[in-house]
């Protein structure tokens, strides 16, 4: 077999065999397949697309490609959620320990953040002390023990995602619905839980920009993960605005708090329950009604916060700046935007404003870029939402006073404004 016939065939629009897969996976990862090699196949897949069975064999391949994670030691279900990324997405700090409360076994590998959009282990490692880099052996252990554990991924996690991943994002090859399914669910198949819900965003802080191609998306996904054996289910949720009101890391693990402890109700919180509610439908087969009855319990009754403080203290978090989240990394500077017009807030750009707050300091420009945990965004205002002329749009918050300029121009940009009031679009588009 010859890579250059795979490539030659793709290119020309024909279906590869599961063997024409596994050999570029595995070239891709044992070296003997060059880059160029890998990118051309890439573009290929990009340009001529992919079939469902293709898409399954490729996902299968790169989740065998390096460490299969091995849970079947813990006792209980094992479950793991996703979002594909968005601004202000907090949903793992509060979902995890909602369903851990209700004793399933959260054994989650979360990453960093990327480009516009925030990262669950960023936002965790603002909290003095915790730790994402537990070793195997002590993530299975907290597992076991406390029925929660957050790190970030292995080394050696479907290595052929991180070969292929890093040369779509330099070749213009990531927006392509195969490559993201299997890139996503490659990941997933490797971390070894049973039940897997996803969050598929869509909208402008989204990679999928419409509710119809998030619903392509989450079926591709679910596909592959009932083929390879796993319980999935999809929820598709708006990110055209950011998700609750607060843009970076020590920001959000407050809100995360609030919500936790019952002081905040409105679009996050919404979120959490139906991520929640899917995760104990798949995992105790109930009917969603009755998995939400139990999850909105379990928030409600404080049960939910508890296993918080417990996940937080299990990993070596400061459980002082939880009780009290003004310990949490804070920001020397602050200035309010303020709203320019009288009007209703038409549409928020979550992309745009997501790269406010990483010019602020709360994700990174640059790979070696050190994230500044109090920088971000606490939101006053959202779409729909009517404001006078004068009145705060937005806090914004930085250790950096020279970046609050561009920070201001770069939020008012994202901002349209209207004398009627708008529709938004749906929170919860769908459950595939
Ligand atoms: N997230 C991933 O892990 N992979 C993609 O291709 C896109 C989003």
């Amino acid at each position: 077999m010859r890579i250059y016939d795979i490539i030659a065939k793709k290119r020309d629009g024909f279906e590869l065999t599961d063997e024409e897969i596994a050999f570029f996976v595995k070239g891709s990862v044992d070296g003997t397949i060059k880059d160029y090699q890998i990118t051309a196949l890439l573009m290929a897949i990009y340009l001529k697309g992919m079939t469902d069975r293709e898409t399954v064999a490729l996902t299968i391949k790169m989740a065998e490609s390096g460490d299969m994670l091995d849970l079947s030691g813990i006792d209980g279900v094992t479950a793991d959620k996703h979002s594909t990324g968005g601004v202000g997405d907090k949903t793992t700090l509060i979902v995890t320990p909602i369903v851990a409360s209700l004793g399933i076994k959260v054994a989650k590998m979360s990453g960093r953040g990327l480009g516009h959009t925030g990262g669950t282990i960023d936002k965790l490692e603002a909290i003095e002390g915790f730790d994402t880099a537990l070793s195997p052996a002590r993530f299975i252990e907290n597992v076991k023990k406390h029925g929660i554990c957050v790190v970030g991924q292995t080394g050696n996690l479907a290595p052929a995602d991180k070969i292929f991943y890093a040369l779509r994002d330099a070749t213009a090859t990531v927006g392509c619905m195969p490559l993201i399914a299997s890139s996503i669910m490659s990941k997933k198949l490797a971390a070894g839980s049973e039940c897997i819900v996803l969050d598929v965003k869509y909208g402008s802080g989204a990679f999928m920009k419409t509710a119809e191609d998030a619903e392509a998306l989450s079926k591709m996904m679910v596909d592959i993960g009932t083929k390879a054996g796993r319980k999935v289910a999809a929820v598709i949720s708006d990110m055209d605005t950011p998700l609750g009101f607060g843009i970076g890391n020590s920001l959000e693990i407050k809100e995360a708090v609030e919500v936790l402890k019952g002081e905040n109700v409105s679009d996050l919180k919404e979120v959490c329950l139906t991520l929640a509610a899917n995760i104990i439908k798949l995992a105790e087969g109930t009917t969603i009604e009755d998995a939400r009855t139990k999850v909105e319990t379990a928030l409600s009754s404080g049960a939910a916060y508890e296993k918080f403080k417990e996940f937080i203290a299990s990993q070596g978090g400061s459980i002082e700046q939880i009780e009290n989240t003004e310990l949490l990394p804070s920001a020397e500077f602050k200035s309010e935007v303020l709203s320019p017009y009288d009007g209703y807030i038409c549409r928020m750009n979550a992309e745009k404003i997501g790269s406010a707050s990483v010019i602020l300091g709360a994700g990174r420009e640059k790979k070696e870029d050190k994230i500044d945990f109090g920088a971000g965004i606490v939101l006053h205002k959202k779409t729909g939402d009517f404001c006078k002329k004068g009145e705060s749009l937005a806090t914004l918050y930085t250790n950096k006073a020279d970046t609050l300029k561009s920070a201001e121009k770069c939020f008012l940009e994202a901002i349209s404004f209207g004398e009627d009031e708008p529709n938004r679009n749906e929170l919860i588009y769908k459950v595939v």
